[in-house]
């Protein structure tokens, strides 16, 4: 297993692939964490289809639509998530609802792939009726959800 040091902090070789169709909101909180632990490698699985094999631990994440992961990340998951990896999944939503995770969760376990943790916040939302009202979750993720979610990732991949 191929470690990396990060600012004294030993990881364990990390991609995180993300979808992030309606605000950017994933791309927030996936980019924030990149810029505390530079040396995960983060994709756009709309600008790039990295290959995984490399990797020892795969973070997926995800806007929430309907209740289910973003279709073209789980199509890319299907065709490429490499057997037997760790995996952890990351959403944002509106409604934060843990259950959320499963489209991704049994794509991973299809693969025998082992889930190592999940990390889940609020995300602005601006879908249909929510529109009319300002929409809901506005500065989510926040600060404090990327420093949340900086600490999954210590706990889970160093
Ligand atoms: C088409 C669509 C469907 C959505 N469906 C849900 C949903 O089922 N449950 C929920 O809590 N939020 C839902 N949302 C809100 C998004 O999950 C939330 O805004 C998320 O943070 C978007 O992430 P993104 O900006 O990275 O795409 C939906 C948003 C859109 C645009």
């Amino acid at each position: 297993m191929k470690n990396s040091d990060m600012k004294g902090e030993k990881f364990m070789k990390t991609a995180i692939v993300y979808f992030s169709a309606h605000h950017g909101n994933t791309r927030k909180l996936v980019e924030g964490a990149k810029s505390r632990y530079p040396e995960i490698d983060v994709f756009d699985v709309v600008k790039e289809k990295p290959n995984l094999e490399e990797y020892d631990v795969i973070g997926i994440a995800s806007g929430i639509y309907a209740s289910s992961f973003g279709k073209p990340l789980l199509k890319f998951l299907n065709e490429k998530l490499p057997v037997g990896k760790k995996v952890f999944v990351v959403h944002t939503s509106g409604v934060n609802m843990k259950s959320y995770s499963k489209t991704a969760v049994n794509i991973a376990k299809d693969k025998n792939c082992e889930i190592i943790g999940e990390y889940s916040c609020k995300g602005f939302n601006t879908f249909g009726p929510f529109k009319l009202i300002g929409g809901t979750g506005k500065g989510r993720p926040s600060e404090k959800d990327i420093k949340a979610f900086c600490e999954f990732l210590k706990n889970k991949i160093v």
